[in-house]
This record gives C-alpha cells, sequence and structure tokens, in this order.
C-alpha cells in the first residue's frame, strides 16, 4: 500500500470512525474484551454484551475472580464460549504473572490464554501504538480487493504474507487507527458477500478489483471439510410449571452450560412416551416442533423437539426442575438449546 493510500485511510478513518463503546478511552481491558467479543459477531450484538459485562466485571480482577456459572451467563448468546472461559483464565493469568494490569507489549500479550497473533496486535496497536499487524477477515478482503488477489485467504501463508507487509507500512505514530481504519473500512464499506460501498470508499482508485470490476468475486475463500452432521431429539419437560434441565460436563463442546434433556438420535413421536418411561417419567401429553438446526464450527445439530407435559415430577430423577424465569435469570443455556424455550 503507497503512502498516500495510507494518509487518505487514515483521513477517512478520521472523519468516519464510529463511536463505540470500548473507544472511549482505549481503557486496555476494555479494548481485550471487546476483541475477543467481536471475533465472531456482529458489532451491533456485541454493544449490548459489552456494556453488560464491564458493569458486572469492571476490571481484570473482578472477571479472575468470577464464578464460572455466571461468566456463562453473562456470556450467553454469543457463542464460542471457550473465548469467555480463556477470558477467564488470562485474567488470572494476568493476576499472578503481571501483577493485574493488562501486559504493555504484543509478546507478552500473545502469551495470554485465547490471545492469538491477531488480538495481540489489536490490542497492542490500539492501546500502545506498538507497530504491529492486526490481520482479520476485513483486513483480509480490503487487501486481496486493493490488489485485485485471487488467492485463498483460508490459506496461512497468504495471511503470513499480509502480516509482513502491513508490517512494513505500519508506524508507531498511526499503528492503532491503521489497524482500526482497515477494518472499519472493511465492515461498513468494503464488506462481504458481494456488495461492497464502492461508491463511499476513500480508496477506490487505488483499488484494483475496482478497475477490473472483480470486487464482488474477491476475496475467495476456499470452504474446508464439510461439518459433521449429528441428529438429536430434545425433550422440554414439562411439569407443575417447571422445566426438566441437566448440567452438560466440564469440557468438551458447551462444557458446563445448561441444556434440556436430549439423546443423539431421532425418536419418533410415537416412540417418546415408551423411551421417557426410562427416566420415571409418565406423559401425559406430548407435542412435536419443527426441526431446529445449530451450526457449531465443526458440527452441526439437526434437532427434533418434543414439548412434553408430565403427569408428575419423579421421586428420583436426574434431572434438576426448575422455573422458566430461574432458566432465564441464572441458567447459561446455549442458543442451540434456547430455540425451543422461545417458540413456546
Ligand atoms: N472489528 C474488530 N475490532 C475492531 C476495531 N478495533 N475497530 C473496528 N472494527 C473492528
Amino acid at each position: 500500500m503507497k503512502k498516500d493510500t495510507v494518509e487518505a485511510l487514515l483521513a477517512w478513518y478520521n472523519k468516519n470512525k464510529r463511536i463505540l463503546p470500548w473507544r472511549k478511552n482505549n481503557n486496555p481491558y476494555y479494548i481485550w474484551v471487546s476483541e475477543i467479543m467481536l471475533q465472531q459477531t456482529r458489532i451491533e450484538a456485541v454493544k449490548g454484551y459489552f456494556e453488560r459485562f464491564i458493569k458486572e466485571l469492571p476490571d481484570i480482577y473482578h472477571l479472575s475472580q468470577v464464578e464460572d456459572d455466571k461468566l456463562m451467563k453473562l456470556w450467553e448468546g454469543l457463542g464460542y464460549y471457550n473465548r469467555a472461559r480463556n477470558l477467564k483464565k488470562a485474567a488470572n493469568q494476568i493476576m499472578v504473572e503481571f501483577d493485574g494490569s493488562m501486559p504493555g507489549c504484543y509478546d507478552q500479550l500473545i502469551t495470554l490464554a485465547g490471545i492469538g497473533p491477531y488480538t495481540a496486535g489489536a490490542i497492542a496497536s490500539i492501546c500502545y501504538n506498538e507497530p504491529v499487524p492486526a490481520v482479520d477477515g476485513n483486513v483480509l478482503r480490503v487487501f486481496m480487493r486493493l490488489d485485485g488477489s485471487y488467492e485463498d485467504i483460508s490459506s496461512p501463508k497468504v495471511k503470513k504474507n499480509l502480516e509482513d507487509r502491513i508490517q512494513k507500512i505500519i508506524t508507531k505514530e498511526m499503528a492503532g487507527d491503521f489497524n482500526q481504519a482497515v477494518m472499519e473500512l472493511g465492515e461498513t464499506i468494503c464488506i462481504p458477500n458481494g456488495k461492497p460501498v464502492c461508491a463511499l470508499c476513500p480508496i477506490v482508485r487505488r483499488c484494483k478489483a475496482y478497475k477490473k470490476k472483480i470486487q464482488t468475486e474477491l476475496p475467495v475463500k476456499i470452504p474446508k471439510k464439510p461439518r459433521k452432521r449429528e441428529e438429536k431429539t430434545v425433550f422440554l419437560l414439562q411439569c407443575a410449571g417447571k422445566l426438566a434441565v441437566a448440567k452438560r460436563p466440564d469440557t468438551g463442546l458447551l462444557a458446563g452450560m445448561w441444556e434440556f434433556p436430549n439423546v443423539e438420535s431421532i425418536i419418533p413421536e410415537n416412540q417418546v412416551a415408551e423411551y421417557l418411561e426410562h427416566f420415571g417419567i409418565i406423559v401425559h401429553t406430548i407435542e412435536r416442533t419443527e426441526k431446529k438446526k445449530h451450526i457449531f464450527t465443526h458440527k452441526e445439530w439437526d434437532m427434533l423437539g418434543y414439548y412434553v407435559i408430565c403427569e408428575e415430577i419423579p421421586k428420583q430423577t436426574v434431572f434438576q426442575w426448575v422455573s422458566r424465569e430461574q432458566i432465564e435469570k441464572e441458567f447459561a443455556v446455549p442458543t442451540a438449546m434456547a430455540q425451543f424455550l422461545k417458540s413456546k
């Protein structure tokens, strides 16, 4: 990227940057939490989560001390829950290894749980103006279009090359603004899925993709192998205003979160009552839901649900029976399962 392109981009950013809750004062803790939340989630969705999170856990010390159930409840709905578990783990590392204050450079930041090259680069450049790249999907897209390049952005080599190039451009005078300007351009103008708003782009004259009219073909991302499909039957067992829930194991997918009783196969409606007898449940009525789907990084759940009114709560039960209000207030239910709560 040429010097005058960098200047045009920075001038655009200074005029157009969005007001965001974590941008008020480059507090490294705020920037860290926001960057982690933004990794798989749109800015508009993050705002509310961020404000609530900071209100409950205003600093690194409070994050390091938070109970897992409360942490999961604060993260409920954002998905990719390991991000939250790693935040707490890293907060404990900071308490022990860095005296409770956020490490002040890239090389230390990257030693923390859940912080990779992108996040370390984002925090170091935004908070300390350290001249290091922060390459995420937005930055890759902007550069591939500028270059008119058909390289595959899922290739680590392509990412590494771009990091090396940015390392040569970036300076300590503008590191934070430069990285954020490219991201912001990627989020608001050079947007994905074929519809960039080139008419508003401050560097359109330098864009090879625009010149060749190939901007909607870029970037190229070669899909990884398909996700594993798992079928599930989910039971919303209801009795005397209470619903049955169970806690997932402490490790693995959705560790420690709460779910509705379920089984890894599809059970036809005429076999539900018999199946539930194994859990001491006597069925009063059954109602089938529509099929629901949830997509994780490496697998997909295809779910069929049954709302079941039970005769009584069994004396011996492997589930916890709790009211809907209690679930909503206190139990972290992953989005995959919470879909069943909404439609009833
Ligand atoms: N997306 C993720 N992090 C961002 C940042 N710091 N500025 C603009 N967009 C972002």
